[in-house]
């Protein structure tokens, strides 16, 4: 008999010892849910996410280097269905609000607002006066950060798909035609302005 009771006591000392564990492993995975929901937002400097926007462009040129060594009709079909894609889903994994704007779009979804587009004029001034277009903008209002940087032509390459009739092969141009009917984004000469990284972020 005595020995049936230590082994009842054994039994149930193990079932509480496994519940204790249960409970504490249930709490600590809430605990760790509700430190996920209620850490605040990303407390962002100018500096951080000017450096983010340089790798995304950097990134952006990358794949339009990788895609036009497949020939640049390839290159316009995959411009023309990743540079959205991309730019959303980059904007996404790092929590801000990121687009490339033009006054003269390709894509419509790229009209820049009325901020946007006083400082995309701004830097237009700037390039005719001659000044190095190496400008950071950085605007505090209503809650939230706002960063814009020139978009400059600065390679031949770009002329390709934005420069003129004769640097535009009509491969390409047929394509551009048949993909982006308003496009506005043809005729630029190197050096000039072609439009803006414009990023935004809460501020707290
Ligand atoms: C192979 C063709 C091609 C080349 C080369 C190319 N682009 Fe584009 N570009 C496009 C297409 C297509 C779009 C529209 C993308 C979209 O739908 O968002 C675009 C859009 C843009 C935009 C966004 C604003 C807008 O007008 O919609 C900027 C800024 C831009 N290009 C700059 C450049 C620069 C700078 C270069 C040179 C480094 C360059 N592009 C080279 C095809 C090209």
């Amino acid at each position: 008999m005595a020995r049936g009771g230590e082994h009842t006591l054994l039994v149930a000392l193990v079932v509480l010892l496994l519940f204790g564990i249960t409970l504490g492993v249930v709490w600590w995975r809430q605990m760790q849910q509700h430190m996920q929901q209620v850490s605040p937002p990303r407390a962002w400097t100018p500096e951080a996410l000017d450096s983010l926007g340089q790798a995304f462009l950097q990134r952006l040129q990358q794949l339009l280097n990788e895609t036009l060594q497949q020939g640049p009709e390839a290159a316009v079909r995959v411009c023309a269905d990743t540079a959205q894609e991309f730019t959303a889903q980059f904007a996404r994994q790092h929590g801000i609000s990121l687009r490339r704007v033009a006054l003269r779009w390709r894509n419509p979804r790229n009209r820049p607002d009325s901020v946007e587009a006083f400082w995309i004029e701004q830097f237009q001034r700037w390039q005719a006066e001659g000044r190095t277009l190496d400008t950071l903008v950085v605007l505090r209002s209503a809650g939230e950060l706002r960063l814009l940087r020139p978009i400059v032509l600065r390679s031949a390459l770009c002329l390709m798909c934005h420069g003129s009739q004769q640097e535009i092969p009509p491969s390409i141009a047929q394509l551009i035609a048949e993909r982006y009917p308003e496009d506005r984004a043809r005729n630029f000469q190197l050096g000039q302005v072609r439009g803006a990284l414009s990023i935004r972020v809460p501020e707290q």
